[in-house]
């Protein structure tokens, strides 16, 4: 099947892109896999005119509406984050009226919706940078409180604001797994994912993307204790099979793994439902995510 998928993709001049978390099978076919940050930034640069994206919702539709004129097909349309559904525009109405000199930051986990209510998006590779280059005093981050909290020790010269949003994956890591894994090996570094709570990141020798997590072990080390998501463990065996991995919990993001071979080549074979934005939201939701690409550099 993967090497029909990959003689149709040519033939039909399709862009595959899957985030790290998909199968590992899936991330084998993709043109490109990558962190949400680089799928994103990736589709404005593709030539082809379809995209099919493995991964979940909101990353189809980043891609959508900073590539309007691309026919954008996700794998699974139900492969949605629940995270992105974390607030409402209500909520950040209510912020605006509170604080005058306001940023409302949209983490890309969120609707298009969301986004169009927002002044900048930003991605876990790229949030301490971007939050820092802002003007305003007061940020209020959307949705993911985990994140925001992480944001607020970096940058200490703002008021960050912080929501009740997590993801429900990585808000399950228990502490005490933690632990007990550093305990067992005392030489492991941790390597955590900035969406993880609070008393977990405050045990990680290093904090980041999902690149950046893969990055922190190539870069070298034997053993890593790693406090994300399993479907990272694939790129990292296949560029260095021999580094020993230990997971906290098993963390396993069931919407990611909706991505599979079998819908992909029934995309490539019939076509599918294209994915599509308001057009008055994406226009909106446009500036968060340019804006995005222009502070991240
Ligand atoms: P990354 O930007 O690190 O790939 O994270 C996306 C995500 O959804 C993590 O749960
Ligand atoms: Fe959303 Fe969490 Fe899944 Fe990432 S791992 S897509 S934040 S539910």
């Amino acid at each position: 099947m993967k090497d029909r998928i990959k003689k149709l993709q040519k033939e039909k001049d399709v862009a595959i892109l899957a985030h790290y978390y998909v199968d590992g099978e899936v991330q084998e076919i993709a043109n490109y896999v990558g962190d949400s940050f680089y799928l994103a930034k990736t589709a404005t640069k593709l030539k082809n005119k379809i995209i099919i994206m493995a991964g979940v919702y909101f990353m189809g539709e980043s891609i959508k509406i900073l590539n309007p004129e691309k026919t954008v097909h996700m794998v699974d349309v139900y492969a949605d984050c629940p995270m992105a559904h974390m607030i409402t525009i209500r909520k950040i109405k209510e912020m605006r009226e509170k604080y005058d000199d306001l940023a409302v930051v949209c983490y890309i986990n969120s609707t298009a919706e969301i986004k169009a209510y927002c002044d900048v998006c930003i991605t876990s590779s790229n949030a301490v940078k971007i939050v820092s280059k802002l003007k305003e005093k007061n940020i209020f981050i959307v949705p993911d409180g985990n994140l925001a909290s992480y944001i607020a020790k970096q940058v200490k010269n703002k008021n960050i604001i912080l929501n009740e949003g997590y993801c429900c994956v990585h808000n399950l890591v228990h502490l005490e797994n933690v632990i007990k894994l550093k305990n067992e090996y005392p030489n492991a570094k941790v390597l955590a994912h900035p969406e993880c709570k609070e008393e977990i990141l405050n045990l990680a020798d290093y904090i980041g993307s999902t690149s950046g997590i893969i990055e922190e072990v190539l870069k070298g080390g034997d053993e890593f204790i790693i406090v994300t998501e399993r479907g990272i463990q694939h790129k990292i065996y296949e560029k260095a099979p021999n580094k020993k991995l230990y997971f906290a919990d098993t963390l396993i993001c069931k919407s990611m793994k909706k991505n599979t071979l079998e819908k992909i080549e029934k995309i490539l074979l019939e076509g599918g439902d294209e994915l599509e934005v308001d057009d008055e939201i994406a226009k909106k939701a446009l500036i968060p995510l340019e804006r995005m690409l222009e502070l991240a550099g």
